[in-house]
C-alpha cells in the first residue's frame, strides 16, 4: 500500500487525478471503477477538467460503478446510476453505453449480481478503481463483517451507514435499507486501486484501514493485499496514523 498525505483535499484530487489519467493516456480503452459518495467527487472534477481541455479523451474508456441502492428508480436524483450520469459519465465525456451501474431495479437479483461480475470479466477487468472509504471502513457498500472474497450481492446497509447518507435524501425513512455491491473480491480484482479520503471524520477509519488488522470488521483493511494500491488522504484524515 502506498499512502500520500496531502494538505488539503484539492492536493488529494489531483494526485489521484493524475494517477487515473495516467492509466486513460497510456490505455484510451481502460475500464474505470467508479465510486459514488462525496470523497471522489473532486477527482472527478479535475478529469472532468482534463477532459474539457482536451488533456486526456475519456470516450473510449468504460466504467463500472461499485454499488446502487435497491428499490429506488434510476431515475431518482440520488440513484447511483443518476449521480453516476452526472457527475462522471457527462462530465468526463464517457459514451453512456460503456458506463455500468448495477440493476438495483432487478426483479432477480442474483441473476443480476451474477451478470455484473460477468460484464466485468467480458470487458477485460477494471484498470483502476476508485475508491472512498465509509465512517465505519466500508468499501463499496462492504459493511462491516463482509467476506473479504465477496463478489457482486446484496446487502442491508446498516443504521450508521444510512444515517450518514441520510443527508442525501428528504428524511432518513427515504434512505433505502438495501443496496447491491461489488464484493471485496471483485474489488480486489481491479489492476489498480486509489481511494481517496478526507477530513477527520475519516481518521479512525484510514487508521484502521492502513494499520490495523486485516479483517472483515474493517473492509478496507484488505486492500493491504492489493499490489497496487494507493491511499491520498488529507491531513485531517491521516490524523490517526
Ligand atoms: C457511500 C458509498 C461509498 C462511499 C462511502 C463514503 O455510502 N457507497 O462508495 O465511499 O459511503 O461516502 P462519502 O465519500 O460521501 O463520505
Amino acid at each position: 500500500m502506498e499512502i500520500v498525505i496531502v494538505p488539503d483535499s484539492a492536493a488529494g484530487a489531483r494526485v489521484a487525478a493524475r494517477l487515473i489519467a495516467r492509466v486513460v493516456t497510456a490505455k484510451p480503452t481502460a475500464v474505470l471503477g467508479l465510486a459514488t459518495g462525496s470523497s471522489p467527487l473532486g477527482t472527478y472534477a479535475e478529469l472532468a477538467e482534463q477532459a474539457t481541455s482536451g488533456t486526456t479523451d475519456f470516450s473510449a474508456a468504460s466504467g463500472f460503478a461499485l454499488d446502487e441502492y435497491v428499490g429506488i428508480p434510476a431515475e431518482h436524483p440520488q440513484s447511483y446510476a443518476a449521480v453516476i450520469d452526472r457527475e462522471v459519465t457527462r462530465r468526463l465525456g464517457m459514451d453512456p453505453a460503456r458506463v455500468h451501474v448495477p440493476d438495483g431495479r432487478a426483479t432477480e437479483i442474483p441473476a443480476a449480481c451474477d451478470a455484473y461480475e460477468a460484464a466485468i470479466r467480458a470487458s477485460g477487468g477494471v484498470d483502476i478503481q476508485i475508491l472512498g472509504i465509509g465512517a465505519n471502513g466500508h468499501i463499496g457498500f462492504n459493511e462491516p463483517s463482509s467476506s473479504l472474497s465477496s463478489r457482486t450481492r446484496i446487502k442491508t446497509l446498516t443504521p450508521r451507514t444510512r444515517a450518514d447518507n441520510a443527508r442525501f435524501f428528504d428524511s432518513l425513512d427515504d434512505v433505502p435499507t438495501h443496496c447491491l455491491t461489488q464484493g471485496l473480491g471483485t474489488i480486489m480484482d481491479a489492476r489498480r486501486i486509489v481511494l481517496v479520503a478526507q477530513g477527520s471524520a475519516k481518521a479512525a477509519a484510514v487508521a484502521a484501514a492502513v494499520e490495523g488488522p486485516v479483517s472483515a470488521m474493517c473492509p478496507a483493511s484488505v486492500l493491504q493485499f492489493h499490489p497496487h494500491a494507493t491511499v491520498v488522504v488529507d491531513e485531517a484524515a491521516a490524523a490517526d496514523l
